[in-house]
């Protein structure tokens, strides 16, 4: 590594050489204010001009985001100048920014407000036109609102990055500049997959998941029997909304906060993984011995249905036929628990706890219903979960650790729990699989190559008791393309694939907390290349601490097997469990 000697604020330090100023300031132990860079120059637009630095060799005053430190190099942070220019840049987009704080739900989470702070910006500092505002609400998923922006273009390269899709890009020039899908289009009306990712990295209010905590107060307030169930990757992440560290697993206090939170049954959605996993390890059986369409790949993953149906209409076939999760255990809960309760399914309302915004848009498909009720009500996200316990008064970190209910779906194995991370859903089906194929449980129980944090394609040639089978897994859908191109030209080699929406799957999807530095000085620097794995861990080791790791072994699903659906894949387990999908007109381009 070579390096070189700069001196900050006469000091002298000796960095790595072809770091920018700010992240060799970082290093020192300096903060400057920063906004539009992100993430090791995943965006570096360098059009804030929050970050500007005195720096000898350069002419005024430089952004320190983009510029390399080099030998002899001697940066002030504190110069009079810099300190002016650095909060008049932070009051020139205050001064076309809606500042309703107090009904932002990225109060708490904003980075304008931060810098604001930091800089010591006046809002009123600068009075003048606004642009005009462009406001999205119409998508499930996702809400626009360009009064909040600040034209970082994080949002922009996010969708790029993780999935190679152009959805938003700048509309018009100067003063009129917007964010937006082309052609000012909503998100209803563009290719958009609602993953949410670029909500993860928007720093301000402009990008927002579509908040259902009005349906579910609304659900409360009349009368319904209010169940709710809770996503694997939830309690991966929700900690992090109360300053846990990242990657600590808080499933108990969840529980026991769901259940102050007035829901009247609290349930895991590991139960419905256990579900999924005999139905779609049961469709895989079928096709690998009966001719079926091959490579089969996982559907679990709204982001990822929505992004077959726009752009690969033809390779719907090889999309397993079984709802996701919290799908099937919500018709499961409207059918057989109702059943079992003796409740009118009308009268039950589920809300499901998800890592994800594209189950805000999966839960209203028409094919997602059931007599005409759909299986799942509300969706709320790991943030907006947050958002109701803070507002009730639980204090979170003194809550006692509480068990999920364990009547009737009570009951989950370690495979349903590790559905959150990416590779997940491949290991949890191979572990039934290898079962219903040799008799016996695989020794190891752990199927350790399919497993990683990261997006990228990882491949497998599982060996089975001398059948072979070739598995691959991929999350984002840049990665996924590569995989779904070779199945279009037939040249796939593989019987399985696992797709998840998000990179990393689930313990990043879109509705997940925040992870943003300036936020967590407790972290290490290196948070944003260390989360995913942080978050994997915290579900690996709830795999490991259950007794039953199995689906297959699962007794309530045994039991309702016995008692209600019959068989994996039966009339009445594809009535409820499984669904369709339909080629989207319109957006088959990318
Ligand atoms: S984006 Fe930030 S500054 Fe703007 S209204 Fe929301 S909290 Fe306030
Ligand atoms: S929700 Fe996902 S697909 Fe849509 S614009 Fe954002 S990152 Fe792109
Ligand atoms: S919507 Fe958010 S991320 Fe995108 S440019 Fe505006 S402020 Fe930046
Ligand atoms: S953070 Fe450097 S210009 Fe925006």
């Amino acid at each position: 590594m070579s390096t070189v000697n700069i001196k900050i604020e006469g000091i002298p330090y000796q960095v790595e050489s072809g770091l920018t100023i700010l992240e060799a300031a970082k290093k020192c132990g300096y903060e400057i204010p920063s906004l539009c860079a992100f993430n090791h120059g995943e965006c570096n637009q360098g059009s804030c001009r929050v970050c500007l630095v005195e720096a000898t060799g350069a002419r005024g005053l430089v952004a320190s985001c983009v510029y390399p430190v080099n030998e002899g190099m001697e940066i002030r942070i504190s110069a009079p100048k810099a300190i002016e220019a650095r909060r008049r840049s932070v009051e020139l987009l205050l001064s076309n920014h809606n500042k309703n704080c107090q009904q932002c739900d990225k109060n708490g989470s904003c980075e304008l407000l931060y810098v604001a702070q930091l800089t010591g910006a006046r809002e009123e500092a600068f009075a003048g036109a606004h642009s005009e505002v462009h406001i999205d609400r119409l998508a499930p998923a996702i809400v626009r609102d360009t009064s909040k922006c600040i034209l970082c273009g994080r949002c922009i390269e996010r969708c790029k990055n993780a999935h190679g899709l152009g959805i938003l890009g700048f509309e018009n020039r100067g003063f009129k500049t917007f964010v937006s899908p082309a052609e000012n289009r909503n998100f209803n009306d563009s290719p958009c997959i609602q993953c949410g990712q670029c909500v993860n990295v928007c720093p301000t209010g402009a990008l927002m998941e579509h908040s259902e905590i009005d349906k579910v107060d609304a659900a409360f307030k009349a009368g319904k029997h209010v169940i709710v169930q809770a996503a694997p990757a939830v309690r991966a992440s929700l900690g992090e909304e109360f300053g846990y560290p990242i990657g600590t697993p808080v499933t108990g206090k969840m529980i026991a906060a769901l259940r102050r939170l007035g829901f009247e049954k609290v349930y895991d959605v590991n139960f419905g993984a256990d579900l999924t996993i005999m139905e779609e390890g049961t469709e895989l059986l079928h096709r690998l011995t009966e001719g079926g369409v091959l490579p089969m790949i996982t559907s679990c993953s709204p982001g990822w249905v929505n992004y077959a149906e726009y752009n690969y209409g033809d390779l719907l076939p090889h999309l397993s036929s079984c709802k996701s999760p919290h799908e099937m255990q919500g018709a499961i809960i409207k059918s057989y628990w109702a059943q079992e309760k003796g409740i009118a399914p009308e009268d039950i309302f589920v809300v499901s706890v998800m890592p994800c915004t594209a189950k805000k848009f999966e839960k209203q498909r028409e094919q997602l219903k059931v007599n005409g009720i759909p299986d799942v009500d509300a969706v709320i996200t790991t943030r907006e979960l947050g958002r109701m316990i803070k507002r009730s008064g639980i204090l979170f970190d003194r809550l006692p650790d509480e068990e999920w209910d364990q009547d009737i779906m009570g009951d989950y194995s370690g495979a349903g729990v590790i559905f959150g991370v990416t590779g997940g859903v491949m290991e949890a089906a191979l572990r039934t699989v290898y079962f219903k194929l040799t008799g016996k449980e695989y020794g190891k129980v752990e199927f350790t190559e399919v497993r990683g944090h990261d997006a990228g394609i990882r491949e497998a040639a599982i060996d089975i008791d001398g059948t072979v089978v070739n598995v691959a897994i991929a999350s984002g859908m840049k990665s996924a393309k590569i995989l779904l191109d070779e199945i279009r030209e037939g040249k796939s080699k593989y019987q399985f694939i696992e797709i998840m929406g998000c990179p990393g799957g689930c313990i990043n999807g879109g509705g997940q907390s925040y992870v943003r530095p300036v936020f967590l000085p407790k972290e290490s620097d290196d948070i944003l290349d260390t989360y995913k794995e942080k978050r994997a861990k915290a579900l690996y080791s709830e795999d490991e601490r259950q007794v039953i790791r199995q689906s297959h072994n699962n007794p309530q699903i045994v039991e309702l097997y016995e008692k209600y659906l019959g068989e994996p894949n039966s009339h009445k387990a594809h009535e409820l469990l499984h669904t369709t999908y339909a080629a989207r007109e319109g957006f088959n381009e990318i």
